[in-house]
């Protein structure tokens, strides 16, 4: 069965989803996107996925062409008409095509809106059992990473760097410090058990993973300090791990070829994973 997508109002085979070569996601990549996961055919966490788009296309102005409450209606549209049990629900918004390549925003331009579902079992993925590894890459990106903007240049050249080193994710680097994951949110567990993930701001995209596993492990008392920290001290760390929609908690059991802890996903990584799956599950939409 060939795949469905959403384009501007219509539910099309996804081999004739098209946009204009003027669109100016394509153009300028002025556009925002969201990743959400797909659970037993429902929507994780999406509530906060939605929050976050309303509030990146609020950061470049972009309005949206549809309301927050139809966006989600038409992503369990994709999800029933393309039959999905458990993957990803892809959406972008961007300022639609203009006649011409005009940088300033174009006016009485209708935004574009693109949905795509892929297939994934995020929770059975083999990597959520073995672990990854991850290699670090300087952090070259803009300085409002805070946007879940579709420029994404530096973290393909990040994530191919990881690939032709046999690895699973970039922890991109700016002063010393990690930011974050190429498309994840990265943490440690400190040797005394606390666990440590850089602090929302301009320098990293706020993870919706990221926001829940916090929130998740604060309720069950466990101690969780929200500040950058150095590839010293992950590797000198007790664990290391990385949440996304498109992985939720995955293991990091070696740093440019430096083993983290024993080297395989560590009891507090299993455990916040499985907090996080049973927490998915009982919430999704
Ligand atoms: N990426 N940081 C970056 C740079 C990301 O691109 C992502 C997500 C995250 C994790 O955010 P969340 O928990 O809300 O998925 C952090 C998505 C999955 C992607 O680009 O495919």
């Amino acid at each position: 069965m060939e795949k469905i997508a959403y384009v501007n109002g219509s539910y099309v085979p996804l081999s004739e989803a098209k946009v204009s070569v003027l669109d100016r996601g394509f153009l300028f990549a002025d556009g925002i996107y969201e990743v959400a996961a797909v659970l037993d055919g429902k929507l994780v966490d999406n509530a906060s996925h939605l929050a976050r788009l309303e509030r990146s296309v609020g950061e470049i102005r972009l309005e949206l062409p549809e309301t927050i409450a139809r966006i989600q209606e038409i992503q369990k549209e994709l999800v029933a008409r393309n039959k999905l049990v458990n993957g990803m629900v892809y959406l972008e918004v961007t300022r639609g095509a203009d006649t011409g390549r005009d940088f300033a925003f174009p006016k009485g331009v209708k935004p574009t809106l693109v949905m795509f579902t892929s297939e994934k079992d995020i929770v059975g993925a083999p990597s959520a059992r073995t672990g990854i590894n991850v290699i670090t890459v300087p952090d070259i990106r803009w300085e409002r990473r805070d946007i879940k903007s579709v420029a994404l240049l530096a973290q393909v050249l990040a994530k191919q760097a990881a690939a032709e080193a046999g690895a699973g994710e970039a922890w991109m680097i700016e002063d010393g410090k990690v930011t974050e994951g190429g498309s994840s949110s990265a943490f440690i567990l400190t040797q005394d058990d606390v666990i440590v993930t850089r602090q929302n701001g301009s320098e990293i995209l706020p993870g919706c993973t990221r926001k829940a596993v916090v929130a998740l492990a604060e309720e069950r008392q466990l101690r969780v300090e929200e500040r950058a920290f150095s590839i010293e001290e992950a590797l000198a760390a007790k664990e290391a791990f990385i949440t996304s929609a498109s992985l939720f908690v995955q293991g990091v059991v070696a740093i440019d070829g430096k083993k983290v802890g024993n080297g395989k996903p560590g009891p507090m990584t299993d455990r916040l994973r499985e907090i996080y799956v049973e927490f998915a599950k009982a919430t999704a939409v």
